[in-house]
């Protein structure tokens, strides 16, 4: 993890949150490349579960919802974590329920100083503001947890503009905030976090094979995005873990550097939040069906992923380390489709007409894809640092381009140099970027 905590500062992917002022633990800003990458993990999710689909449609709801919200789903009462703090030196915040796993034989004790801990308090990760001049109770709003609840609320308006019955399913990317006692591992565990969620409504008797139908979709999304299947597993919770609102749980985790760790909730919601929300809201939040006059509660399959979780594991992923003619390559072998930029170009030398023709190359390129245009150092040096980044193909103009109007175009992975016309190089970039793909890493 410090290696991509490192390479993520080093080339401008992730930075500390206003770092100028020391910091704000656990909050971090997206530069230029991470802010590529994150956007096309994005753009990948919408294109599988929108694009690809037609039983999904979009919809982009505010952070800021009416607070009776937060008392349907259950948030206000039970969105908490068993918090504890150390009663000796240090003076440190513990969740509990984590300090149990590493402890579980005896009496808890403070796993920095070895105190004595206090007895547990319920605490609520929910952030609160206030709308409006005045500060009192009845101007009290949340920052939403989780997105989801967006879309539970706009059911109703979604099934009768959308023209859809179910099953079908609605889709929200957005950022969600928690309160975390405990963040941690980067960008793995923060504060405020972008989630992409799916609440797929069903016919009641058709949860459980829908259930399993995301599963395996969400399973091989990432796999068709190269990640390895050898690191990816799917976990059932235990009938402890499952959450106040889900019958079934399984996450797809992932073999992070600290572990097996979460990447993706897929639960089975039942009628719990339509339920919920109709009760309090008294909206009728049922479906009627048109041909056989059945009214039922839609079940929810939620398929719920981390943007920023996800981008931190495609970047684990495509890590990797090798030596070349004796010297250390650190290389970024993303998935093309997510490679921050897919083509650089760059002039052997700095003279001869080589810099004016290269910028013609990337001046048409960067119309049709991601591109960059560099001119600064060496070639190898300017090669080292696209391969940080990540980027599949690397384009040279040298004395030969001059002549007859060819490039050398390089491959990230197999290191293979070829020879290309100009003409045909956005096409055959195009073809390479449209190709099935599988990491190297996989051996
Ligand atoms: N609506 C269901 C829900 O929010 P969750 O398991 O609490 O379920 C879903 O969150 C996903 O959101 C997680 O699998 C993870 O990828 C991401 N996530 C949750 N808390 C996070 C945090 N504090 N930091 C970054 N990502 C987080």
């Amino acid at each position: 993890m410090e290696k991509i905590v490192s390479l993520c500062k080093r080339r401008g992917f992730v930075f500390q949150s206003s770092e100028i002022y020391g910091g704000l633990a656990s909050t971090y800003d997206y530069g230029h490349y991470g802010v590529l990458l994150k956007s096309n993990v994005k753009a990948e999710w919408w294109r599988s579960v929108v694009q690809e689909r037609d039983d999904v449609v979009a919809l982009d709801a505010a952070i800021l919802m009416h607070p009776r919200t937060w008392e349907a789903s259950g948030h206000l009462e039970g969105f908490t974590d068993p918090l504890v703090q150390c009663l000796g030196k240090c003076k440190r915040r513990w969740r509990e329920d984590h300090l149990r796993e590493a402890q579980p034989e005896g009496d808890l004790h403070c796993p920095e100083c070895g105190g004595d801990l206090s007895e547990p308090r319920n605490f609520n990760l929910m952030f609160e503001t206030h709308m409006g001049p005045v500060q009192d109770e009845g101007s009290q709003v949340f920052l939403r947890p989780e997105t989801a609840q967006g879309i539970f609320v706009n059911f109703k308006n979604v099934m009768q503009f959308a023209r859809k019955k179910p099953p079908f399913g609605i889709a929200q990317v957005g950022k969600a905030f928690r309160n975390e006692i405990t963040p941690g591992n980067f960008v793995f565990r923060t504060r405020e976090f972008e989630q992409m969620e799916i609440e797929f409504f069903v016919p009641p008797g058709e949860a459980p094979e829908w259930h399993g139908r995301w599963m395996e979709e969400r399973m091989n999304w990432y796999t068709s995005l190269g990640m390895r299947s050898d690191h990816l597993q799917l976990r059932k919770h235990g009938a402890d873990e499952l959450s106040h609102y889900s019958s079934a749980t399984s996450d797809i985790e992932y073999l992070f550097p600290m572990g097996w760790s979460e990447l993706e909730g897929i639960a089975n919601r039942g009628d719990f939040d339509l339920t919920q929300h109709a009760k309090f809201s008294r909206e009728k939040l049922d479906f009627v069906d048109p041909g056989t006059g059945d009214r039922y509660v839609p079940h929810v399959i939620e398929p719920s992923a981390g943007a920023d979780r996800g981008t931190l594991a495609f970047m684990v992923d495509a890590y990797d380390e090798e030596e070349i003619e004796g010297r250390e390559r650190v290389v970024l072998r993303f998935h093309p489709r997510l490679a921050p930029v897919k083509v650089a170009v760059l002039p052997l030398v700095n003279k001869d007409g080589q810099p004016e023709k290269a910028r013609e190359v990337y001046t048409d390129l960067r119309k049709r894809m991601s591109a960059e245009f560099d001119t600064g150092g060496s070639i190898g040096k300017r090669y080292r640092r696209q391969d940080e980044i990540g980027t599949p193909w690397g384009v040279t103009v040298d004395h030969q381009t001059m002549e007859d109007d060819t490039v050398t175009l390089r491959d990230r992975d197999s290191l293979d140099q070829s020879r290309i016309a100009i003409a045909e190089l956005g096409t055959e970039l195009e073809r390479r970027l449209a190709a099935p793909w599988t990491s190297p890493k996989l051996g």
